[in-house]
């Protein structure tokens, strides 16, 4: 028997010997078309060079492409496991011809690998043509020798082929095998076509045009080929089973399912084990190519597809979570021909055990309230529509899941009921929020989210990507198109940007789109928690809603706030370990290799603790180690050493980052947080603490740079050194002892330079003191002193006290066109006169005011220094008076 691994690789070495170039499949998120959720067929990867919008070194392929169909255009999620042929994953075998071959040899390929190189018998095989195909029709019968009968003309969309609601399409021509009359069914076209007797193996499409959009449709530059065989179903037929899940692949999955969870493939447990087969391909694969399990999006439909096999893993009475325990049967079956599936396996292991670990939380009682619901429905009956609201709300259902369990019973679910619940939900929350102050904004928001959907973030992996514009926003209102010098908000229906949230700054960078046209975003920011807002001020236009375009963020700038936000967490447990377990954080921003951090502490850090700190970080950058991304439940995280959670709804995912080791092994920081971060704790480069300072009572807050700021800080201190070192002729080590040299010279200078002056003065004219004379009694010296400085009157008072020993003195210093005074009395007079009264009598007459100090000894002064022998006479008069 020829096994699935060997029809695949039979298939692309029949078209290697053609002259075709056998391209890897691509990954299952469509990475030219953001209007498309998974890629679904063969050519999608081809998209662009069909329509010669791009070129290839080659013009012929053939590849064996990864597909899902869940969400979008083609949606096989609900008959998946009660059918023989409907799959969420499967591969597409195709060859095609970007505007090389056409009809002819493309009949030719296909007819002579089936039959000649496989083998097939002839009889067993007819075709239909679109109806209108003649060309078709004739190289059919003149390649394959079919008689009429077996080239059937279908008018419908059956034979015209189209990739979603644009893109490349073309009539098409399909190869149908007979697998007996054992089996109920008629050709194509005949009353019974619905049978499963003649199933479609392979489908030619001769792709001739562009649909652009609804009204639209171009010619391709050249007539091309596109062709698509699913793997599954020519492994039925060459395997000689009628059903894709008795083919060599599904028999492995399924004996690990009944294996793992103990229960036969009876008829009862059929649908189960299909159901548990399919899921796990499909989940394992888009896991692999970088989907996670989330509400909205390519993750909700991951969820959906995971849940619903895990209700049937339920169903067939799993006691523990099965999913995850089944990925080595897939690795052993499909391993080998994707290695992407080997390099991922740890984490679908891990998400997969994560979302059913999660899910079996609340998967029994939602089942209990189904059961209740249902308990008086019968065959024919409908589920209120607000009870599958109840289960998707609070239990997780999603709305298929619940479809998917009351199937087998015969009862529908009313959906109309379900999307009013749904509507009404979202009422309530636009009304909760019309009491906050971003009510004015909000109504804009909500009626894109409503309309659009949230807008998915893809940046954690990717910084560019293509994406579809939803809404414009131009004053707070939408607009359908926008123009050079707008200044507008984009939202896209997917975005690798970073929205402002969680201290981390917005993602800037730019948009482009058609005809090279492009203009900066200058910030990301986010609105009800749900959508991207891109702030764009258009330099070039028109840009309009629809368009695709391609986002690319500024990387160096997103690398500058991943390592700033790194660097901010190994802060945070720095700080814990050396301050204590009291320091929490308050408050945070990181910017572009700027972080300021704000925790509880009740005391200013010292130096020391400082420089201990940044030590500490600083040892984990140079330890390397990579940074840890972990969706984990709550109870989970907490058990992993996060710290404190706030907000978070029972059974939400949470995003772990753990980071570097203490010397006890231990992981040195563990935190929640959906920010972006560095890979490893060496792409921070650096920490360099700026400030440490108050910004409440108890609260401190560090400033930090990391990375390049980090260094260009340091460059410019040392410069600022540098300088210094210039300015005072030393060499930079020299500096402080220099400098603590320089300022013992100064102060030297200025006691020298105060006692020149003050010998200068008393040797002046002014200087030659006149003997004391006798006021009312009184002994009393008065002198004017020019270039004294003031500092110096105290001094030359009390020497002059004690000259006298009993008496008053009064010197006034005249110095830079200011007068100073000061008034001596000694200790005798202190009683009968006061210094204090005496020194204002002064400064009046030097047109200042005031004056204090002891009764024995005061001073003031005044701006009148050419009165300074006024202020002498009059402190003479006030004695005498
Ligand atoms: N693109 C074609 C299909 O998917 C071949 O059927």
């Amino acid at each position: 028997m020829i096994s699935s691994n060997d029809i695949r690789r039979s298939f692309l070495d029949h078209f290697a010997k053609a002259g075709h170039m056998v391209v890897p499949s691509a990954p299952l998120v469509p990475q030219n078309d953001p209007t498309l959720m998974f890629v679904n067929a063969g050519m999608v990867p081809f998209k662009n060079v069909f329509t010669g919008l791009e070129t290839r070194p080659y013009t012929q392929a053939a590849s064996s492409q990864k597909c899902v169909r869940a969400g979008g255009k083609h949606n096989d999620l609900d008959n998946v496991g009660y059918t023989a042929r409907h799959h969420t994953f499967f591969e597409m075998l195709g060859n095609f011809s970007f505007g090389d071959y056409f009809k002819e040899q493309a009949i030719t390929l296909a007819w002579d690998l089936l039959t000649r190189e496989w083998g097939l018998d002839k009889n067993r095989l007819c075709v239909t043509v679109y109806h209108t195909d003649d060309e078709a029709a004739a190289l059919w019968k003149k390649i394959a020798g079919l008689s009429d009968d077996k080239i059937i003309r279908i008018a419908t969309n059956d034979n015209f082929w189209s990739m979603g609601d644009t893109g490349p399409c073309g009539p098409c021509s399909e190869i149908f095998y007979d697998h007996g009359d054992h089996i109920p069914g008629g050709p194509p076209g005949s009353p019974d076509e619905d049978g499963d007797r003649f199933v479609e193996i392979w489908n030619l499409v001769f792709m001739q045009y562009e649909q652009v959009d609804r009204e639209t449709r171009l010619n391709l530059p050249r007539p091309s080929i596109d062709t698509g065989m699913g793997l599954e179903r020519i492994a039925a037929v060459l395997q000689g089973v009628h059903d894709n899940y008795d083919t060599d692949t599904f028999k492995t999955l399924i004996a690990a399912s009944e294996d793992k969870v103990g229960k036969a493939l009876t008829a009862e447990a059929r649908a189960s084990h299909r159901v548990i087969a399919d899921h796990l391909r499909s989940s394992g694969f888009l896991v692999a190519d970088g989907v996670l399990p989330a509400n909205e999006g390519r993750g909700y439909v991951l969820r959906r597809i995971m849940r619903r096999a895990m209700r049937h893993a339920h169903l067939l009475g799993a006691k523990d979570p099965l999913m995850h325990q089944l990925v080595p049967a897939l690795m052993a079956t499909m391993g080998q021909a994707f290695p992407e599936l080997g390099r991922a396996q740890a984490l679908i292991e891990e998400t997969l055990k994560l979302e059913e670990t999660r899910f079996r939380q609340t998967l029994e009682r939602g089942l209990g309230l189904l059961e209740d619901a249902t308990a008086k429905l019968t065959t024919g009956g409908t589920l209120p529509g607000d009870v599958a609201f109840k289960l998707y709300d609070t239990f997780g259902f999603p709305y298929d899941l619940t479809e998917d369990a009351l199937r087998a019973r015969g009862i529908a679910v009313d959906r109309a009921g379900f999307d009013a619940a749904m509507a009404e939900q979202r009422r309530l929350a636009r009304a909760a929020w019309s009491g906050s102050g971003e009510a004015k904004d909000a109504a804009v928001w909500f009626d894109i989210v409503e309309a659009e959907g949230v807008s998915e973030f893809t940046g954690y992996s990717s910084l560019t990507g293509e994406a579809k514009v939803v809404a414009l926003v131009k004053d707070g209102k939408q607009i359908d198109s926008a123009n050079a010098g707008d200044k507008i908000v984009v939202v896209t229906n997917q975005t690798p940007f970073y929205a402002e949230s969680g201290g981390q700054a917005g993602d800037g960078g730019s948009i482009s789109w058609r005809d090279g046209l492009s203009s900066r975003v200058a910030d990301t920011r986010k609105a009800l928690g749900k959508l991207h807002l891109h702030d764009v001020t258009l330099t070039v236009g028109p840009l309009a809603v629809g368009d695709v375009v391609k986002l690319d963020v500024d990387a160096p700038q997103r690398g500058a706030h991943r390592r700033a936000h790194s660097a901010t967490h190994l802060l945070h447990a720095a700080l814990r370990r050396r301050l204590g377990t009291h320091v929490s954080q308050k408050g945070s921003y990181v910017g572009e290799d700027y972080l300021r951090f704000d925790f509880s502490h009740q005391k200013a850090m010292t130096p020391a603790e400082l420089a201990q700190v940044e030590a500490d970080v600083n040892a984990q950058i140079l330890g390397n180690r990579p940074v840890s991304t972990k969706l984990m439940t709550p109870d989970a995280a907490i058990e992993a050493g996060a710290m404190a959670l706030f907000g978070e709804k029972y059974g939400e995912e949470v995003r772990v980052l753990s980071m570097g080791a203490d010397d006890g092994g231990d992981t040195y920081s563990v935190e929640l947080c959906g920010g972006t971060h560095a890979e490893a704790l060496g792409d921070i480069g650096l920490l360099k603490i700026t400030s440490e300072s108050a910004v409440a009572s108890g609260v401190r807050r560090i400033e930090g740079k990391t990375g390049i700021a980090a260094r260009e800080w340091l460059n410019e201190r040392e410069a600022l050194l540098l300088e210094a070192a210039a300015a005072i002729k030393a060499r930079p080590e020299e500096v402080p002892a220099r400098l603590a040299t320089l300022i013992d010279e100064r102060k030297r200078l200025e006691r020298e330079l105060a006692d020149a002056k003050k010998a200068l003065a008393l040797a002046g004219p002014a200087g030659a003191k006149a003997g004391p004379e006798m006021v009312n009694g009184i002994a009393f010296q008065g002198q004017v002193l020019d270039g004294l400085e003031a500092k110096a009157l105290r001094g030359l008072v009390d020497e002059a006290k004690q000259a006298l020993g009993s008496g008053i003195v009064a010197i006034v210093a005249v110095n830079d066109g200011r007068a100073s005074v000061a008034v001596g009395v000694t200790d005798d007079l202190v009683g009968t006169r006061s210094a204090v009264d005496l020194v204002r009598v002064a400064a009046a007459a030097l047109g200042g005011q005031g004056g204090g100090g002891r009764p024995d000894m005061a001073q003031a002064g005044g701006p009148d220094a050419d009165k300074a022998a006024d202020a002498i006479a009059a402190v003479k008069a006030a004695l005498a008076g």
